[in-house]
């Protein structure tokens, strides 16, 4: 285990594939600047699920978790003309900050975001008949992961990818025995998996500058 390394390779990786963009790092800046915690993608892992979108040609994509808007700006520019991504935040300052990276963007008419308990925001979305989303990032609290799926299954289609943030925690997830919320969670989904047979899915770890994590990407195949 060395957090510096996985750091410092990091680094490496972002001056070498991730052109120096002024209007996604203005965005971390206004969201460090306004006391956001520092939880937001990093800029390969940004880059990473703009190119899953891409791959995909996604042109409806939800984001459960929005923070200061970062991971939403990476999958906006992703966007064929006429694509549009849903955001759900629940804290109004968040959402504040997010709102002005998305004009400062200019991106702003592409990204819709909606502030609230994602859990009360979901059933609204299916009532107002949005959707089925091309790909949907869930990216919220962690405790609430298995909840969040299930609402994303409702608002999908054959074909549509689910990726899932922060599914490993340290290797936590390996304990059968965790007595956190947010690991048990992560574990929870996984037993969904074992008997959703509309879902084929996989996780990868993930080591770099935010440490020792992972993603779950899974696809509706049924
Ligand atoms: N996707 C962002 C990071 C999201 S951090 C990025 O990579 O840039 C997680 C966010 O989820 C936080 O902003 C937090 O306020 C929000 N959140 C936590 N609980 C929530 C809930 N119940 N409903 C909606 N958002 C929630
Ligand atoms: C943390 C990291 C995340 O990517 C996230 O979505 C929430 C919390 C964390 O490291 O605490
Ligand atoms: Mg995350």
């Amino acid at each position: 285990m060395n957090p510096e390394q996985w750091t410092a390779v990091d680094r490496y990786i972002t001056d070498a594939l991730v052109p120096a963009d002024p209007v996604l790092e203005a965005a971390l800046q206004a969201s460090t600047a306004a006391g956001l915690p520092a939880i937001n993608v990093s800029p390969p892992q940004g880059k990473f699920l703009h190119l899953l979108a891409r791959i995909h040609g996604a042109k409806t994509i939800l984001e459960i978790g929005t923070l200061g808007g970062y991971s939403t700006l990476w999958l906006a520019r992703a966007l064929p003309a006429g694509g549009k991504v849903i955001t759900l935040e629940l804290d109004p300052k968040h959402a504040d900050v997010a709102r002005a990276n998305f004009v400062r963007a200019g991106l702003a008419g592409l990204v819709e975001l909606r502030v609230g308990k994602a859990l009360d925001t979901l059933p609204q979305l299916a009532a107002e008949k949005c959707g089925p989303f091309d790909l949907i990032f869930i990216d919220a609290d962690k405790v609430s992961i298995p909840e969040y799926f299930t609402w994303a299954l409702k608002l999908s289609r054959r074909g549509t990818v689910i990726i899932v943030d922060n599914v490993v925690r340290k290797g936590a997830v390996a304990d059968a025995n965790t007595t956190d919320p947010s690991v048990q969670g992560v574990r929870r989904l996984n037993a969904m998996f074992a008997k959703e047979a509309r879902v084929s899915a996989t996780t990868l770890q993930t080591v770099g500058s935010k440490g020792y994590d992972g993603f779950t990407l899974a696809v509706v195949i049924g």
